[in-house]
């Protein structure tokens, strides 16, 4: 089985879990500060994820690495809205040592950019800014399916030895979220 389906069938109940937690957030992001206090929940730990994946080399050979989301993106959406971002520590980000472990953290946050069409279309529908571009959960925009299909490419490259490493770290990742955002209120 190539490691992309392996890493959607092993992290779908993750994935739900996470999906249950966010969707309420979503719905109360009518305002604009509670949308950049959702901003500043993604914020702080894809920042947490982005500082541990610097210091491991072999990330950059995900092909177009440094065209991807980065959590540079959701600095710059906060920051034009009029607030600053926070670099406190989150405790619950899985530990990232190795090559696969990175590549099972930036699974998921590769992945968040394909629900993030839908987050779109839905603040599109709630936000009171009807004028706003929602700059990070639009992600790639209309490359988002592009950019996924080639960070597959990738994934399926990995030799089948490593698989498990990365499936266990994309879990450990989609969790530390969970339970990041369980701790948070908007
Ligand atoms: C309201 C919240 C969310 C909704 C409605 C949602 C919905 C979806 C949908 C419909 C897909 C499949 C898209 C496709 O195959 O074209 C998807 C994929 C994915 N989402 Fe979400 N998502 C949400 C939140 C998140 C979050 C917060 C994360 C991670 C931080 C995430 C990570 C992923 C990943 C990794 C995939 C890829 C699954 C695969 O391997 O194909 N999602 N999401």
């Amino acid at each position: 089985m190539l490691l992309s389906e392996k890493l959607k069938e092993s992290t779908y109940q993750s994935h739900i879990g996470l999906e249950k937690l966010t969707v309420p957030l979503i719905r109360q992001s009518t305002s604009r500060e509670n949308y950049t206090k959702l901003l500043g929940l993604f914020y702080d730990y894809f920042n947490e994820l982005d500082k541990k994946i610097a210091d491991i080399a072999e990330i950059r050979e995900v092909p177009d690495f440094s065209k991807r989301r980065s959590s540079s993106w959701l600095k710059q959406e906060i920051e034009s809205l009029g607030l600053e971002v926070s670099d406190e520590e989150v405790s619950s980000a899985p530990q990232i040592n190795s090559a696969f472990e990175a590549l099972g953290a930036m699974y998921v946050m590769e992945g968040s950019t394909l629900g993030g069409q839908h987050i779109t279309k839905m603040l599109g529908k709630l936000y009171e800014d009807k004028d706003h571009d929602f700059i990070f959960f639009n992600g790639y925009g209309e490359q988002t399916h592009a950019m996924w299909a080639n960070f597959k490419e990738y994934l399926n490259s990995i030799p089948e030895n490593a698989h498990d490493e990365v499936i266990k770290s994309a879990n450990e990742t989609f969790e530390g979220f969970a339970a990041h955002i369980s701790l948070h209120s908007l």
